[in-house]
């Protein structure tokens, strides 16, 4: 499949999939979307707690996991994140990627985000641990009740439909802890419907600048 570096909206560059017409991220702000959907909502609804457990659906570029490290760091907030991968990007794509400059990595945390060994925790800083999983998320599995924050980042259902079903909101929902938090991008009808049918309780948030709406479920505490 064609892949193309392009820029968005805020000057952050982004991979696009020429022939989904689908990127990695918004095409009105790659930095500014990631933020606005994970980072922001992740700093407004954690709880006070020794440690926090994130589960991102889609490693790709690393820049969710970028963010949540240098907001690990600078709040002192411990935080072990889970990132899983199917498809792991080529370094020389992350080599044109510009996001060390945009937010002055001046450490260079995420070329060692990018260089850490799969399925091996690895500490990025004192206050964040990574484990990137390679495996595709129809097989993968976790203890129940283990997450406390889901940043579902799949690429859409108009592209990948399968990865947006009941079937496999239960498994995320499952690997969920009581009172633990699910964040997407998308806020499509039908994938509030099912987010809700498997036990999430949904709100509907703002969306990023381009997008009216994005969603958040919470999951009840029994
Ligand atoms: C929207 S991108 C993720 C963007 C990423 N969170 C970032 O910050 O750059 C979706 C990712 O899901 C991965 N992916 C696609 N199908 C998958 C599957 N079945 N299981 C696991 N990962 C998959 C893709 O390779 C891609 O990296």
């Amino acid at each position: 499949m064609e892949r193309k570096i392009i820029t968005t909206g805020d000057g952050s560059k982004t991979i696009q999939l020429v022939d989904w017409n689908e990127q990695y991220h918004s095409i009105h702000g790659a930095i500014q979307e990631a933020k606005h959907v994970f980072l922001t909502n992740f700093l407004k609804f954690k709880q006070q707690s020794e440690q926090c457990t994130i589960f991102e659906m889609g490693f790709g570029t690393g820049l969710n996991a970028f963010l949540t490290s240098q907001v690990a760091k600078e709040k002192e907030l411990k935080v072990k994140y889970h990132s899983l991968e199917a498809y792991p990007v080529q370094l020389s794509e992350i080599k044109e990627l510009n996001y060390r400059e945009i937010l002055q990595d001046s450490l260079d945390e995420f070329t060692q985000l990018h260089t850490s060994k799969w399925d091996e925790p690895t500490l990025i800083n004192p206050f964040f641990q990574l484990k990137k999983i390679q495996q595709t998320l129809e097989v993968w599995e976790n203890r129940e009740n283990y997450y406390d924050f889901i940043f579902y980042d799949a690429f859409g259902p108009r592209v990948q439909p399968h990865l947006w079903t009941t079937a496999i909101f239960e498994k995320i929902y499952s690997v969920t802890k009581c009172g633990g938090v699910f964040l997407t991008y998308c806020a499509k009808g039908q994938v509030r419907r099912d987010l809700e049918s498997v036990g999430y309780k949904i709100s509907r948030l703002p969306g990023p600048p381009g997008k009216r709406e994005m969603l958040m479920g919470v999951k009840p505490i029994k």
